[in-house]
């Protein structure tokens, strides 16, 4: 039974849409200081975008291929083969290189689709669980349509239900990103 000692997940979760906003939020979210653990990272070029503003960054891909290249194009950047679903493997990386990852990106092929949303969720939630980041970044139009209708219930005072409009109210007071809380 949910209680107040429960285990509450801290990582907040950002929902983006395409390729684009994916890679905008680089910009935004990531700090000089940041691990980042990237899933699906194909030929590494979102990889490469990170590892220029933060510590250090992982790209990881299931298709070894997909590894082989990325090494050939950005040979200044770690790449593994990686199944984003084994999310023990991802730990041990983490413990092999002695850092906790801060972010986590994921882009996965076959996830944009509403019927994935489930596993989109447990994706998210299994890592926020098992590595503790403080973000992960989901490139999902599907999770970020449901963010977009989700509304973290904060018993807003009248004023604040007047004064916004419903699309503000939904994604939570004080929220200017798509946000599941
Ligand atoms: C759209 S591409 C990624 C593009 C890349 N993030 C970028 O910004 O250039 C999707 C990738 O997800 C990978 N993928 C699919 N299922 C995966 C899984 N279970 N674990 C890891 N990678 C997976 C595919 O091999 C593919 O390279």
């Amino acid at each position: 039974m949910a209680n107040e000692n429960q285990f509450k997940l801290r990582t907040r979760f950002v929902a983006t849409r395409g390729v684009q906003e994916y890679r905008a939020t680089i910009q935004s979210l990531v700090t000089p200081q940041d691990v980042v653990l990237e899933l699906g990272c194909a030929w590494g070029t979102t990889t490469a975008l990170l590892a220029e503003r933060c510590r250090l960054v992982v790209g990881t891909d299931v298709g070894p291929e997909c590894i082989t290249r990325a090494r050939q194009s950005y040979p200044h950047v770690r790449f593994e083969v990686l199944d984003a679903f084994d999310v023990r493997a991802a730990l041990h990386l983490s413990d092999r290189l002695g850092l906790a990852f801060t972010k986590v990106y994921f882009d996965l092929s076959g996830l944009s689709s509403y019927r994935a949303l489930l596993d989109v969720i447990a994706l998210l939630t299994m890592y926020a669980t098992v590595l503790r980041p403080d973000t992960v970044v989901a490139k999902s139009g599907s999770l970020k349509h449901f963010a977009s209708h989700c509304w973290a219930w904060d018993v807003p005072s009248p004023s604040v239900v007047a004064e916004r409009p419903m699309e503000r109210q939904l994604i939570g007071v004080g929220g200017d990103v798509d946000v599941l809380r």
